[in-house]
């Protein structure tokens, strides 16, 4: 599987503003790790690779970036634009930071305004609400504690991100656990972090040293093929070293609570990060319901839920789901109108989707919206419908999985 994407962009950010040298193996080659990569040089730091998925940063500990020249271009990838905005938070310069038409759609005062408490100036359009976001920020931050109202790993980072440039403990409280990739790497890196239930606090001003990263398979692209193998007759495959964190496997456990026969094994660890295998084969599938709690740990799967769900037997019933309609596109109507268009039974709610399983899906021409999860989803739909379906804006699965296709592909009996 491709590395992992919200590991891959965390591993650069740290990096360079640790002390020396980190490599970084299977690192993710694709659009929104690279835009990483782009916005981390445009700020002074050396960055090698990816070279077969090597990279290696030369990072100059928190006080080594240097003002950028140009804007920074977070391109599609809202993980860029917002564990970056935290980083120059702490920085004694002016930056300005873009991104394409989706990304400067999206909400970033749930950054910006705890930012500006821990004592950036930030500006921007309504407010610093919308990118481009112009940042002058100051190396000795005020600590934060703060309670975020929506539980997101890209604020909680941002804020974790700001927190090294703050004297003391800056903390941040969730209304449920989002992905934790930033505090265990923030650890590995030598950073204090301490965990309790819903609350991070991270210890500012810490000496990060230079490390090793091996970047686990991404579970969340390894979803589109299981998923296939689930739909899909006479189905048997494998994905090996997947990243297993539990705040990521939500998607394995309501594949199972809907009766696939989906198995994880070999399951080890590689740094701080858990992984494993794991093995799909042809299933019939029951519909579920997946309520709030369980949203944050399979937030980018609903999409492949949603196809999932529309091939199983029975009601399946998402709710808590809003914060879909702020990602890459409103993946709550884009896969209510898609699937729609292919023949499901789906129903769009105000936070979630009803999805009437069993219907015979037929092939047709649907639309990614330029979201390279919709995208894929639609493309393992297509697999599960009868004749042909076209996928207008495919070319976006470079966003996260470059050669989507072509596994696909290779998997063809
Ligand atoms: C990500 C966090 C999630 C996820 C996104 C990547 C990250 O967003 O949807 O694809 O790398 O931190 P939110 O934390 O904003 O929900």
């Amino acid at each position: 599987m491709p590395g992992d994407k919200s590991i891959s962009h965390r591993a650069v950010m740290i990096a360079a503003l640790a002390e020396g040298e980190t490599v970084i193996e299977n690192f993710l080659a694709a659009d929104d790790c690279l835009a990483t990569i782009r916005c981390i040089r445009a700020l002074g730091i050396r960055v090698e690779g990816p070279d077969n998925g090597r990279v290696r940063v030369r990072g100059c500990g928190l006080q080594g970036l240097r003002e950028p020249e140009e804007i920074l271009d977070a391109g599609n990838s809202g993980t860029t634009m917002r564990l970056l905005l935290g980083i120059l938070a702490g920085q004694p310069f002016f930056s300005v930071l873009t991104g394409d038409r989706s990304l400067r759609r999206r909400p970033m005062r749930r950054v910006t305004d705890p930012l500006r408490q821990m004592g950036a100036t930030v500006l921007g359009r309504d407010n610093a609400a919308f990118a481009p976001l112009a940042i002058l920020g100051r190396p000795d931050l005020k600590p934060l504690c703060y309670t975020s109202p929506v539980a997101s790993a890209q604020v909680k980072s941002a804020i974790l991100l700001a927190g090294l440039f703050a004297d003391g403990y800056t903390s941040i409280t969730e209304p449920a656990r989002s992905r934790d990739h930033t505090e265990r790497m923030l650890r590995e890196f030598g950073a204090e972090i301490h965990v309790d239930g819903n609350a991070v606090a991270v210890k500012g001003r810490p000496q990060l040293k230079g490390t090793e990263i091996a970047v686990p398979g991404d579970i969340s692209s390894a979803a589109f093929l299981l998923t296939a193998a689930l739909v899909l007759p006479d189905a048997d495959i494998t994905v090996i070293d997947v990243g297993l964190n539990p705040t990521r496997t939500g998607i394995i456990e309501v594949m199972k609570i809907m009766g696939a026969d989906i198995e994880v094994f070999a399951t080890r660890k590689i740094g701080c990060e858990p992984i494993g295998n794991i093995r799909a084969r042809s299933s019939r599938l029951v519909g579920t319901s997946v309520d709030k709690n369980l949203v944050p740990r399979l937030i980018d799967e609903i999409p492949v839920l949603a196809v999932l769900a529309a091939v199983a037997d029975g009601v399946t019933v998402i709710r808590g789901a809003e914060e879909l309609r702020v990602k890459e596109s409103n993946r709550l109507t884009a896969m209510a109108t898609e699937l729609a268009r292919l023949g499901a039974d789906v129903t769009e709610t105000r936070d979630g989707l009803i999805i009437k399983g069993g219907a015979t899906l037929q092939g047709t021409t649907v639309d990614s919206y330029g979201d390279h999860r919709i995208a894929m989803a639609l493309a393992v739909a297509g697999l599960a419908a009868r004749g042909r379906t076209t996928i207008r804006g495919a070319e976006c699965v470079s966003i996260s999985f470059p050669g989507f296709f072509e596994v696909l592909n290779s998997l063809r009996p």
